[in-house]
């Protein structure tokens, strides 16, 4: 629909932005604390906060540094947190193993955080590649990432982070079939409450340089991920991913990256109506802090502004490792 609009001078579009109320009174859009998932790196060890050195401002945490940090985001009013596991190359095998033992550094997180913030969401990762000596979401068979041998592993990890207390399952892999199965097993075990916030449309994209050195995939990766993450150049395909994977049961879609990919959002949100959620990722994040600390963008402003985008393209939240710091902001402004 097309709105009526009368001809100057009858119209002055200017009315409506001569002043700080009459601006306030006519803006379509806001960004709340309510939007906010915080995404934070788990290690081992404990006590220890390991800086990134391609996202400024970022950590890798011990669980007990995971659950301060959890009790710092609910005190600001963030509503969920999404744990990431960080894995030397040490830590990682062909058979992935690691990924569904009740005991890794993720789901010791999950049940730390459960009991000291229980009033916080839990969001998870459900993907092979952190755990993967090859770096990759699935298990590769002579070169090809297998798909539905993977499926079986990721049930098996989304199952040990239900049983440690996960409120959202966020899978992260693209693996075709893998949320209906997730689902199914879910209600099976009588985990009927957990939610999916499936990664619906993931791209493959080079925005995720500076995540793969914050859980330990760069050296790890062989090869790229095109055979399973979406072409870049593509739009249809996402709409054909988040029909299908709420038809198979997922409570909530993301599109990945974030602000290069807002006309996906856009069309996702129009065509479904569904929650939908964008992933501000970490090259994102590490572009707009680096133009920051060089004097070269207003950094608060900048970060205020691309949440912002989020939310006039359509989205219900966004995962952003500014978090904490837009939170500050939208608690100084009230
Ligand atoms: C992989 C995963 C990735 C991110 C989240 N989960 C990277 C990848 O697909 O290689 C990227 C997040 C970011 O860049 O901030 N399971």
């Amino acid at each position: 629909m097309r709105p009526t609009i009368a001809q100057f001078p009858a119209a002055r579009m200017r009315r409506a932005r001569q002043t700080p109320a009459i601006r306030a009174l006519t803006r379509q859009n806001a960004l709340s604390v309510d939007d906010l998932i915080w995404p934070i790196f788990v290690r081992s060890g404990e006590g220890i906060e390991e800086p990134i050195a391609s996202m400024p401002g970022v950590f890798r945490r011990s669980v007990d540094k995971v659950v301060d940090a959890a009790r710092e985001a609910a005190d600001l009013g963030i509503p969920a947190i999404c744990i990431f596991p960080y894995t030397g190359i040490e830590e990682r095998t062909e058979d992935c193993a690691g990924a569904w033992d009740p005991q890794n550094h993720a789901n010791r997180a999950i049940r730390a955080i459960k009991a000291a913030v229980p009033e916080i969401a839990v969001m998870t990762d459900v993907a092979l590649d952190t755990y993967n000596i090859n770096g990759h979401d699935g298990f590769v068979e002579d070169g090809e990432i297998v798909n539905d041998r993977t499926i079986v592993a990721l049930v098996k990890m989304t199952l040990a982070q239900a049983e440690a207390g996960a409120d959202i399952i966020g899978p992260s892999d693209m693996m075709d079939g893998r949320i209906g199965a997730m689902r199914t097993a879910l209600e099976a075990a009588g985990h009927q409450n957990v939610m999916i916030l499936s990664y619906a449309a993931k791209y493959a994209s080079a925005f995720y340089g500076p995540f793969r050195d914050a859980v330990g995939a760069s050296g790890a990766l062989v090869g790229d991920k095109k055979t399973y993450q979406m072409d870049p150049a593509n739009s249809d395909e996402a709409l054909r991913l988040v029909e299908r994977d709420l038809s198979e049961g997922a409570d909530m879609v993301m599109v990945k990256p974030g602000l290069p990919y807002l006309d996906i959002c856009r069309r996702v949100k129009d065509t479904f109506g569904a929650p939908t959620y964008a992933y501000q990722v970490s090259g994102e994040y590490s572009m707009i802090k680096a133009a920051g600390q060089n004097g070269w963008i207003d950094e608060e402003r900048v970060m205020m502004e691309s949440l912002m985008a989020f939310k006039r393209a359509g989205c219900d939240g966004i995962l952003t490792y500014f978090a904490p710091a837009a939170a500050r902001v939208l608690a100084a402004q009230r």
